[in-house]
């Protein structure tokens, strides 16, 4: 796939079928992850992959509580209260997989390299066929230490971002871009 054709076709998928992620595609995908651009070539990341559906319904659950109790006000805080306040409604659209970018070493851009190792993942997976969204509903939960001891990672580390992957159920429609706000010095 032509690289404009992922970077413009990539779409947030929030609907999966159940077909199973296997582990050498999702090695792929962390291939790629890892050759993003990354500060002082630090590589301070670490993958952590569940495909556990049970471990990903807990997280879901305590994910939701969290940002229910912890939340700030901001534009959409009243859409995202209702969302979350639903006992349908689980953070990770039941996806088969979940990849977890966690900053494992310390520095002033890890947050970015990790960032840039996601969009990596992202639109290698759309290449190959695959759905994904970044999930910020379980972030602040990945980083408190119940969300970490759920999964297992250590005390240092820095969820930084919650990439579910899986086979998309329908192709979702494109999300309209504002125009750039562009100045030109020179
Ligand atoms: C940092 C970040 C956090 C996001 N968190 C969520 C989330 O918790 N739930 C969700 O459904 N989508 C989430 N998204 C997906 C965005 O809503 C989506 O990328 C945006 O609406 C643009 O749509 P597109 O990705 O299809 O172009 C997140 C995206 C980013 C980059």
């Amino acid at each position: 796939m032509e690289l404009n054709q992922a970077i413009s076709g990539r779409r947030a998928v929030r609907k999966y079928t159940d077909q199973a992620i296997d582990e050498r595609t999702i090695r792929c995908l962390i291939d790629a992850a890892i050759h993003a651009p990354n500060a002082v070539n630090q590589q301070p990341w670490a993958f952590t992959v569940v495909r556990d559906q049970n471990l990903l319904d807990r997280v879901s659950s305590e994910a939701k509580s969290h940002m229910l109790a912890t939340m700030p006000e901001t534009t959409h805080a009243d859409h995202f209260r209702v969302e979350l306040d639903d006992p349908k409604f689980q953070i990770f659209y039941h996806a088969p997989a979940l990849i977890l970018i966690s900053a494992i070493a310390q520095g002033p851009w890890i947050v970015e390299d990790c960032a840039l190792a996601a969009e990596n993942l992202m639109l290698t997976a759309y290449a190959a066929g695959l759905g994904t969204c970044w999930i910020g509903f379980a972030q602040s939960f990945l980083n408190t230490s119940d969300g970490k001891n759920m999964l297992g990672l250590p005390d240092a580390w820095v969820s930084v971002a919650p990439i579910i992957v899986g086979h998309a159920k329908e192709v979702p429609s494109p999300v309209p871009r504002k125009e750039p706000n562009v100045r030109w010095i020179g």
